[in-house]
């Protein structure tokens, strides 16, 4: 379904170099009558993973541009105990970043940071599937009612897919003067030097209300056919998942899981007397099975399993080829199918894992395409152990209580009839 982990950490030394390139600009909201309410100098950096049209996911890094502009629609001083001070900043096409302020007591603060984003604009989001995104979160920053916040330190803000570093921030939500305060709260990240560069902030609850990738799931069921000289030669029902484990360009491990979706998904193959292939193509991932029939036997069994993807564009090397030609799975007699429920995990190589799901298969010899009598993997028929198990206790503890019962009936009917 989608490609899942990928980008781990927005690289420090790339995102400094982002920054050197940034610029700080000041944004203001007024009220009716022209009264400044809100003050805020700050660069944004925003990192967001996407999935393209071929279910790829890219990162895109792009900063707060220099025509970001307040919309002032949008934003808003607030009402007292009625609504909050709104700062709705807008950028490119049809970007949003916008933060309510609240305020307790003494102290005012961020309630709530929140990014809109466009995936339609393809500027930013190559081959993007389009649409827009919201994600939100309360950032930790709040300052003495008063005074200005500042932070010149970076802080990254961590969602789901979304990572939003500010920086060299100045803003006052709340203003006496129309102008900035005299006094300043300092940040803690700003107060002490020596500590890294990177603050991170408190509170890590990603709300996201509709992720673009999804936590990872079971690949759904495809039906795939080969057609030989005499008919269908293999028949296969299954899910399949590719999960490749790599070397990023940073030097670290990024991790791709990739579902096949079966409508997407598509194959073809061949079949001679004693070897068969299934090729599957989804996006750009091909996985090709060899089957071969073990004459003396008459078993076949898939021999072969060749993969060829390409991963996320932070990869060291994108373009992935393995293949395992010493395979001996998926065996069955010919004439039936080979079936398993429990995930079956191929090892292509190191890091390359083929894993399937809820696998049915036949090849060589199949009657008016359907699948012939059922062989059970192992692992199932070891499912099957645990339930027979209880089941057969269960039983027999049904025959000793009812034994007990009418041991216990008799002895009380004989009782009776002494009287
Ligand atoms: C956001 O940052 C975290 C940790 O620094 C990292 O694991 C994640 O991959 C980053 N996400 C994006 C979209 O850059
Ligand atoms: C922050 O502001 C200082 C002074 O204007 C500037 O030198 C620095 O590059 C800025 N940093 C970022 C990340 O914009
Ligand atoms: C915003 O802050 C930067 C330094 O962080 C400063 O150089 C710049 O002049 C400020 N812009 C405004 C409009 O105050
Ligand atoms: C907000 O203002 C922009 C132009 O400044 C306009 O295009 C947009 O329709 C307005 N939105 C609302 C909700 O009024
Ligand atoms: C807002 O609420 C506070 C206490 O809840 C009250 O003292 C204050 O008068 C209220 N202000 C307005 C404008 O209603
Ligand atoms: C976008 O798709 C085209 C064609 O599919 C491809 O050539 C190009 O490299 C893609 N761009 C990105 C950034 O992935
Ligand atoms: C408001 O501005 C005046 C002078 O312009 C200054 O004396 C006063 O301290 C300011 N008040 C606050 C709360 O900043
Ligand atoms: C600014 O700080 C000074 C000294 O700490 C204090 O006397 C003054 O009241 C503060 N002003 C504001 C507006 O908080
Ligand atoms: C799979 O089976 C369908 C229906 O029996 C048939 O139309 C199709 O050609 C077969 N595909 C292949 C690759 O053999
Ligand atoms: C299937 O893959 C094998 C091995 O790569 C190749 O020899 C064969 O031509 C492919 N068949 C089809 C129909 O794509
Ligand atoms: C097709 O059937 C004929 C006759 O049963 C047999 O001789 C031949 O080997 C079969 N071909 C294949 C590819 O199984
Ligand atoms: C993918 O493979 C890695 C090891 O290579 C493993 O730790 C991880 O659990 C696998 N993930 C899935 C979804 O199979």
């Amino acid at each position: 379904m989608a490609r899942i982990g990928g980008a781990r950490g927005l690289p420090l030394a790339a995102a400094l170099l982002v920054f050197l390139q940034m610029s700080s600009s000041a944004f203001e909201v007024k009220d009716q009558s022209g009264k400044v309410c809100i003050i805020a100098n700050l660069s944004v950096s925003f990192s967001v993973e996407y999935l393209t049209k071929n279910r790829q996911q890219l990162t895109a890094y792009f900063t707060l541009p220099q025509n970001a502009e307040v919309l002032a629609n949008k934003s808003s001083c607030g009402k007292e105990n009625a609504s909050d001070p709104v700062l709705a900043i807008g950028f490119g096409e049809g970007h949003l970043l916008q933060m309510n302020f609240a305020k307790a007591s003494k102290l005012y603060s961020v309630k709530e940071l929140t990014f809109l984003y466009n995936l339609s604009d393809t500027k930013v989001f190559p081959n993007s599937t389009g649409g827009t995104k919201t994600v939100l979160q309360k950032p930790n920053i709040q300052a003495d009612l008063d005074t200005r916040y500042r932070c010149f330190s970076t802080n990254q803000i961590n969602l789901l897919n979304v990572n939003i570093t500010l920086s060299n921030v100045t803003l006052q939500a709340y203003l006496v003067n129309h102008t900035l305060s005299g006094n300043e709260t300092v940040c803690d990240a700003d107060k002490t030097p020596t500590t890294p560069v990177v603050a991170t902030t408190t509170s890590q609850t990603p709300t996201t209300s509709q992720a673009p990738t999804a936590p990872p799931q079971n690949p759904g069921t495809g039906k795939y056919n080969v057609t030989g000289t005499n008919g269908t030669c293999v028949l296969a029902y299954m899910g399949l998942q590719l999960n490749v484990t790599y070397l990023r360009k940073d030097g670290k491990t990024g991790l791709d899981v990739l579902n096949f979706v079966p409508v997407n998904t598509s194959f073809s193959g061949s079949c001679d007397n004693s070897s068969a292939f299934l090729n599957l193509t989804f996006g750009e991932t091909r996985l090709v099975f060899r089957f071969l029939l073990n004459t003396s036997t008459d078993k076949f069994f898939l021999q072969g399993v060749n993969v060829s993807t390409t991963l996320p564009s932070e990869a060291k090397d994108p373009n992935v080829e393995a293949a395992n030609n010493s395979m001996s799975e998926l065996r069955a007699t010919v004439g039936n199918s080979y079936k398993c429920n429990a995930e079956e995990k191929l090892w292509v190589k190191d890091g390359v894992f083929v894993n399937l799901f809820n696998v049915q298969v036949q090849v060589f010899k199949i009657d008016e395409n359907k699948f012939g009598a059922v062989e059970e993997c192992q692992l199932d028929e070891n499912n099957m152990v645990i339930p027979i198990i209880v089941g057969a206790a269960l039983a027999g503890l049904v025959l000793i209580v009812l034994i007990a019962y009418l041991i216990g009936r008799k002895r009380s009917h004989a009782g009776y009839q002494t009287i």
